[in-house]
């Protein structure tokens, strides 16, 4: 799926958002910037992620969420939640959310706000469902699809910034 055209030609900037920060978006934050360094990507792209809600602001991730990043490879201890700011869809090239709720939160779909799983190359368009008042498994489905669909995005990334024709 093409991107919009970066603001400022030669990097990116990402915004992940969810409800609290703490599970969703900061996985889909670690998986990418992962991802991005594996891609050489890291200089040019920057990722932050957010919550709508404020109620975890400055706290680390879930345990259960940084339990199942740990034990994939990632490091998820550097993770501080922080609110998502109503002006960041004019700083930020893309703002993608983890569901249908977080979108109306941010005031709906536009050219650069969009969900996270547009991207998911197998089953695009859903949603990333709320782990945080389920069990282990929910966790492991949002690594999923967090993990392939930071990989479509990293190759949409390498084409919006000229990787690629
Ligand atoms: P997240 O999950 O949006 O994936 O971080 C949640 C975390 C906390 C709450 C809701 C969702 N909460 O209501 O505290």
């Amino acid at each position: 799926m093409r991107l919009p055209e970066p603001r400022t030609p030669g990097s990116y900037r990402v915004a992940l958002v969810c409800l609290g920060n703490i599970c969703r978006s900061p996985m889909a934050h670690v998986v990418l910037e992962s991802r991005l360094a594996e891609a050489g990507l890291d200089d040019r792209v920057e990722v932050s992620s957010s919550g709508t809600g404020g109620w975890h602001v400055g706290n680390p991730m879930d345990r259960r969420a940084a339990a199942t990043l740990s034990s994939a490879g990632y490091d998820p201890s550097r993770h501080r939640a922080q609110q998502y700011d109503a002006t960041w869809p004019e700083a930020y090239d893309l703002v993608l959310v983890m569901d249908e709720s977080n979108l109306a939160d941010v005031g709906g779909r536009t050219d650069r706000i969009g969900l996270f799983r547009d991207h998911d190359p197998e089953d695009p368009g859903g949603e990333v469902p709320d782990p945080y008042y389920g069990g282990a498994d929910g966790f492991e489905e949002v690594l999923a699809m967090v993990e392939r669909t930071s990989d479509a995005i990293v190759t949409a990334l390498e084409r919006a910034l000229g990787r690629h024709a």
